[in-house]
């Protein structure tokens, strides 16, 4: 027979009190911990975990962003290339909402022009002092590097307005006409930025919105679409045949491999890798019970998840040609799961596969899209948007590495 538990079996062992007859064994009362103890959301546990990391990361400006991540967040309508997207255009247009990678297109030529400009004036101000004519760089040349795809379109309704758009509706083929996002999300792809007939991995790709946006740049040569979940990958199967059409759904390969071992599969093959990790959805945490990562039950998966984000952080590297480009993306504001896994990864990637690994500078990317998301200037490494509830898109967080 098992063994009786500590405090019931003490219970048990106690004789009559003053005199009392022994209580009948039938209504001794053992105290269930599992079943009694009130049980603390998960959402709360989060709330809680966050208020204690956070407000010393954040600072001051974590009452503001835990204020936006209590609030409905805003979606943007990433605008699909295979409907006919100029009329949903035209009637998003009319709603007021507009596309925010043309607008920061838009900007980055401007400061181009302006550069261009300032250039000419030093050169000739230099040839009439007597320099030898070579081009000056311009204090604002680290944005000219500003690379936004133009086929990606994604309206946004302005800030502090907080519209919703209504759901897409399928045209006469039955393909959908946008997809309803976070907004943020786009900028890892925008970060990514593919150049046509690259070869792209996405190494964890359900339920697919960064894979959609990826096909939407018109310019992947072929695309890998991966993730381990297969429930997760069905998601994904049902918005390519909803947003894709036939013949360039062929040109994508979905597949649920344990992404961690990408790079033993295929090293070395892909021109640009998206490495969405798995993290604690922050957004989710403190608003969601269901699947939610604080649960108790799941503490040890919460524990581990910088090691996962670290080992498919490091597939994807090992994934990637030489020069070849890889971004890896959260949904959280922590730092364990986002820089710090960056620098580990370098350092895994140097110290045991000789491999260097440069991070990109994507300060640019902070200017290009300050009127559309509020971003975090603290970070050592990558990019950080943060949730604002005149902007509230994120967490995201993104970081470009490129292997030499
Ligand atoms: C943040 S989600 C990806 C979201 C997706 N990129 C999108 O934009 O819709 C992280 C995904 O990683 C997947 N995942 C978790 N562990 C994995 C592993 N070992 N290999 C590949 N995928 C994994 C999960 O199933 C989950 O779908």
């Amino acid at each position: 027979m098992a063994a009786r538990s500590g405090r019931a079996a003490m219970l048990l062992r106690k004789g009559p009190v003053l005199g009392l007859s022994p209580v009948p064994r039938r209504y001794l009362y053992k105290k269930k911990w599992a079943t009694t103890s009130p049980r603390i959301p998960a959402t709360r546990l989060a709330l809680h975990h966050f208020d204690t990391t956070y407000s010393l990361q954040l600072q001051e400006r974590w009452p503001a962003v835990r204020a936006a991540m209590l609030c409905e967040q805003k979606y943007g309508a990433l605008l699909n290339n295979f409907a006919p997207a100029d009329l949903i255009a035209q009637q998003l247009e009319l709603l007021s909402a507009t596309d925010f990678v043309s607008e920061a297109a838009r900007r980055a030529r401007c400061w181009q022009e302006s550069a261009d400009v300032e250039a000419e004036r030093r050169k000739t101000s230099l040839e009439g002092s007597g320099g030898d004519g070579t081009m000056v760089p311009t204090e604002t040349s680290p944005l000219l590097h500003a690379s936004v795809s133009s086929n990606i379109k994604c309206y946004t309704f302005p800030r502090g307005d907080i519209s919703r758009f209504r759901p897409a509706w399928p045209d006469s083929l039955g393909i959908l006409s946008y997809y309803l996002m976070d907004a943020a999300s786009l900028l890892p792809v925008l970060a990514l930025n593919v150049q046509l007939d690259d070869l792209v991995l996405d190494l964890c790709a359900a339920p697919g919105g960064k894979t959609l946006a990826l096909l939407q740049t018109g310019a992947c040569g072929h695309l890998a679409a991966n993730d381990v979940s297969f429930s997760r990958t069905k998601r994904l199967y049902h918005i390519l045949n909803s947003y894709i059409p036939k013949e360039i759904r062929e040109t994508v390969s979905i597949t649920s491999h344990d992404g961690r071992n990408w790079g033993e599969l295929q090293g070395g093959t892909f021109h640009k890798v998206l490495v969405d990790v798995p993290c604690t959805t922050d957004r989710h945490s403190v608003m969601e019970e269901e699947n939610n990562i604080f649960h108790k039950m799941r503490t040890k998966e919460r524990q581990m998840l910088p090691m996962l984000q670290l080992q498919l952080l490091m597939a994807g590297i090992l994934a990637a040609k030489p020069e070849g480009e890889v971004v890896y993306s959260t949904c959280s504001l922590s730092q364990l799961q986002n820089e710090h896994v960056v620098e580990r990864a370098i350092d895994i990637a140097e110290t045991q596969f000789n491999i260097t690994v440069h991070v990109e500078d994507l300060s640019h990317f902070r200017m290009l899209f300050q009127d559309t998301f509020c971003f975090f200037s603290g970070c050592r490494l990558g990019e950080l948007v943060l949730p604002h509830l005149t902007a509230n898109f994120g967490p995201l967080y993104f970081c470009k590495l490129r292997r030499a």
